[in-house]
């Protein structure tokens, strides 16, 4: 990846993609895709983006059983995406089943296995959600218990608040990636993220990719956007 921007391509049909990959496809470390335009857009999005050099995060979120979510991954792969998400939450035997599916299918492809990120605890749960799905640890536990045991399973990288990095930093090897939304420069708009740090400050906590979404894709001029926020990291 040229840089560690991830451009969160949060827009809900192939055009718009299209038109925003066009636009910074040339400059930015890496795509992310998610449920919506997966959804609405299929595996052509993906092929558009590697069409332009770009990395793709194919952030799809797996949580089911080892054999499905192997199978799904190995798709993944077969689709040439860079990163991909599982949840942690779905145990041991199914981040080991995800992250061996990665290295053997792409063994058999003779390309690079994609780095399979685990989910800790969605930023959107606080106690009261842990609770109610019978997790009694506090937020930031439970972040480190299944953050471990993704560790243990093979897992080389991890999805998570900026807020979060430097405790992650502590029980981590060095060689793990962390990867971090919440990112805004002072002059965005928040949004509904809470708890946000700017991306010089994120990189400088030990994060290794920033993925931003609306600073970028809901700016007048993405493409000058983009430069702003890479000026930042540079100087
Ligand atoms: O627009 P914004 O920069 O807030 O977008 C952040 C992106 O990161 C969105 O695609 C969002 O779904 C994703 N994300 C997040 N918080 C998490 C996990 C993913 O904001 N905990």
């Amino acid at each position: 990846m040229q840089n560690p921007i991830i451009a969160a391509l949060d827009v809900p049909s192939p055009n718009q993609a299209h038109t925003l990959i066009d636009q910074i496809g040339s400059q930015i470390g890496a795509f992310k895709v998610g449920m919506e335009l997966f959804t609405a857009a299929g595996p052509e999005i993906i092929h558009r983006i590697r069409e332009q050099d770009a990395a793709v995060f194919l952030d799809l979120k797996f949580h089911d059983i080892p054999n499905t979510v192997a199978k799904a991954v190995a798709s993944a792969v077969r689709l040439d995406v860079q990163m991909l998400t599982i949840h942690t939450h779905g145990g041991s035997t199914m981040m080991k089943a995800a992250e061996n599916a990665a290295q053997e299918t792409a063994r058999e492809l003779g390309t690079a296995a994609p780095l399979v990120l685990g989910v800790s605890v969605l930023t959107s749960m606080d106690q009261s959600d842990l609770q109610e799905i019978g997790l009694s640890n506090p937020v930031a536990d439970q972040v480190e218990r299944v953050v471990q045991l993704g560790v243990e399973s093979g897992l080389r990288g991890f999805v998570c608040s900026p807020l979060e990095i430097e405790r992650l930093r502590k029980i981590i090897p060095k060689e793990t990636k962390l990867v971090t939304p919440g990112i805004r420069m002072a002059s965005d708009a928040k949004g509904d993220q809470k708890r946000t740090k700017s991306p010089i400050e994120a990189l400088q906590s030990g994060a290794d990719y920033l993925v931003i979404g609306r600073p970028i894709y809901a700016a007048p001029n993405p493409s000058d956007a983009l430069k702003r926020i890479l000026e930042s990291i540079e100087a």
